[in-house]
């Protein structure tokens, strides 16, 4: 059993690991804004037998994130698993220059990341050991139109996370896992009508987000001294 740390819970991948990972027997921490949705996740899972407590969150506040890891090790003695997954993609052409966006995800999507990171670090070090799993995407690999400033975040996503692992001693796995089309609430916050319309054949062939879930749990169901670094999971139909 691992204390399993989860942001973005919500909804999309981040349900769908707590799902899974709750049904392993893992304990689940649930941290997102929207924490009535994380209550009826937590009670989903505490019906199926499972284990789950929730945190409202913001990952733009460093204060948030930390309390949300110091709570865990208050109530578990440990984090075993962070899973960096909290994201979002209000995608548009930068001569759209909807700056207020490229702000949002560079806040959530990076410095979210960057917050978890220093939240759990410590712990991590205190206890001699941990898991850092980042949600990438295959954005962290290539750049398409409406996309520059979501494929950045992504990017550096996949740099922090390997930097992280290039700078810790062995006791500390790190994981970057790379989605391609997955179903979910991302696509939502997209404002601009041209690429709002661009993403519905983008994603007409989404994978269902257990995809996602079961690489997470493949990652870190790998024995002491083994560390999945890098994952890419497309749906086969996705080129
Ligand atoms: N779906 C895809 O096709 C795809 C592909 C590649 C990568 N990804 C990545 O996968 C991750 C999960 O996305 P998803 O597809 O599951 O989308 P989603 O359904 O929109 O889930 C995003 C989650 O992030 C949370 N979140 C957003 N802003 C937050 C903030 N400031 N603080 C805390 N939580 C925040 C949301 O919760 P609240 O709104 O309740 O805070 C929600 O739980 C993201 O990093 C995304 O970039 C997704």
């Amino acid at each position: 059993m691992k204390v399993v740390l989860i942001t973005g819970a919500s909804s999309g991948i981040g349900h769908a690991t707590a799902v899974r990972l709750a049904a392993e027997g893992h304990h689940v921490v649930l941290g997102a804004r929207r924490k009535d949705r994380l209550d009826a996740l937590a009670e989903q899972i505490r019906a199926a037998g499972g284990r789950a407590e929730v945190h409202a969150l913001d990952v733009t506040d460093r204060d948030d994130v930390a309390a949300f890891a110091d709570a865990a090790v208050r109530d578990h003695g440990r984090i075993d698993v962070f899973v960096a997954n909290a994201g979002v993609m209000p995608l548009s052409r930068l001569d759209s220059r909807h700056v207020d966006e490229w702000d949002r995800m560079l806040d959530v999507n990076v410095r979210g990341l960057l917050h978890g990171i220093a939240a759990t670090l410590p712990h991590f070090e205190r206890q001699g050991g941990g898991h850092f799993v980042t949600i990438a995407s295959t954005g962290a690999y290539e750049v398409v139109p409406t996309a520059a400033v979501y494929c950045a975040t992504k990017h550096a996503a996949r740099a922090i996370t390997e930097g992280l692992r290039l700078e810790s001693d062995p006791s500390l796995r790190v994981t970057t896992i790379s989605p391609g089309v997955v179903e979910s609430e991302l696509a939502d916050t997209i404002t601009e009508p041209g690429a709002k319309e661009a993403m519905v054949a983008y994603r007409a062939h989404a994978m269902p987000p257990d995809a996602i879930a079961a690489a997470i749990s493949y990652a870190i169901g790998q024995p002491d001294g083994v560390d999945v670094n890098e994952l890419v999971v497309r749906p086969a139909a996705q080129r």
